[in-house]
C-alpha cells in the first residue's frame, strides 16, 4: 500500500504546484508531466537511456542500423532489435527551447533525440528526424541525420493512453514539425513499421509504439 499512498501524495503535490504557477504559463504547464523509467525513477533530461517495448518478448530495444534491404545506408534507420535479450542503443532526449537546462525530462514538450555519434563512416547529424513528411505518402521512417531543434527533428514524448501494464510508466513518441516552426499541422504518432521482417520506427498512421525508458549504465 505504501508506494500507492506516496504516489498519490506526489500527484497532489504536482497539482498544487501546477496551480500555483503564473497564469500565463498555467495552461501549457498543466499538460507537462514527469517521465519515469521502468524502475519508477524520474527520467533525466539529456542522459543516455535505452527505450524498448513494455514486454520484452516481442523483440528487444531500439537501435540504429546502417543497413536497409541489404544495402549500406547513410543516414541510419531507427529499428527494433529482433532479439529480446538486446537492449539496443542508448539515446539522449533533449528538451527544446529555454528548457534545455531542466534536470528531468517532461512529456508534451518538444524535444530532440540524440543518438550520439554513431561509429562508422556515416558522419551525418546524430539527431532523429522524419524528413519530407508532407511531400511523400507514408510510411515515413525515422532516420538519423538531423540537427538539434529543427522542424524535421521535432518530437515529443506522451504518456501512453492505455498502458499495457498499469503500474509501469509507458510512453509513445509523436512527431510534431509544426511545433518547431514548419511543416503540416498536428502531430504524427510514431509506430513500428514492419518492412521485409525488419521493425522500423516511423509514421504510417497505425497504432503508436508503446515503450519504456531504461537508464543506460
Ligand atoms: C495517436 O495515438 C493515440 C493513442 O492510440 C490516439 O488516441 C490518437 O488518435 C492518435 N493520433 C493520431 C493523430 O493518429
Amino acid at each position: 500500500m505504501r508506494p500507492k499512498v506516496l504516489s498519490y501524495v506526489a500527484f497532489l503535490v504536482f497539482i498544487i504546484t501546477a496551480q500555483s504557477l503564473p497564469s500565463a504559463d498555467a495552461a501549457a504547464a498543466s499538460e507537462l508531466r514527469q517521465v519515469y523509467d521502468v524502475t519508477g525513477e524520474k527520467v533525466l533530461h539529456n542522459a543516455p537511456y535505452y527505450i524498448g517495448p513494455v514486454i520484452w518478448a516481442k523483440g528487444g530495444g531500439i537501435k540504429l542500423t546502417d543497413t536497409k534491404d541489404k544495402k549500406k545506408v547513410c543516414p541510419f534507420y531507427v529499428v527494433q532489435d529482433p532479439a529480446e535479450v538486446n537492449r539496443g542503443g542508448h539515446f539522449n532526449f533533449l528538451l527544446n527551447g529555454k528548457d534545455n537546462d531542466e534536470k528531468y525530462l517532461l512529456t508534451s514538450h518538444t524535444l530532440s533525440i540524440d543518438s550520439g555519434s554513431p561509429e562508422g563512416s556515416c558522419h551525418k547529424g546524430g539527431f532523429w528526424q522524419i524528413p519530407d513528411v508532407e511531400v511523400k505518402p507514408p510510411p515515413h521512417f525515422v532516420t538519423t541525420g538531423g540537427s538539434f531543434e529543427t522542424a524535421a527533428t521535432c518530437f515529443q514524448v506522451m504518456g501512453y493512453p492505455k498502458p499495457t501494464i498499469p503500474k509501469v510508466h509507458s510512453y509513445m513518441l509523436q512527431y510534431c514539425p509544426t511545433f518547431c516552426g514548419a511543416g503540416p499541422s498536428g502531430c504524427f504518432n510514431v509506430s513500428l513499421i514492419i518492412d521485409k521482417g525488419v521493425r522500423y520506427l516511423g509514421y504510417s498512421g497505425t497504432a503508436p509504439f508503446e515503450f519504456v525508458f531504461q537508464k543506460a549504465k
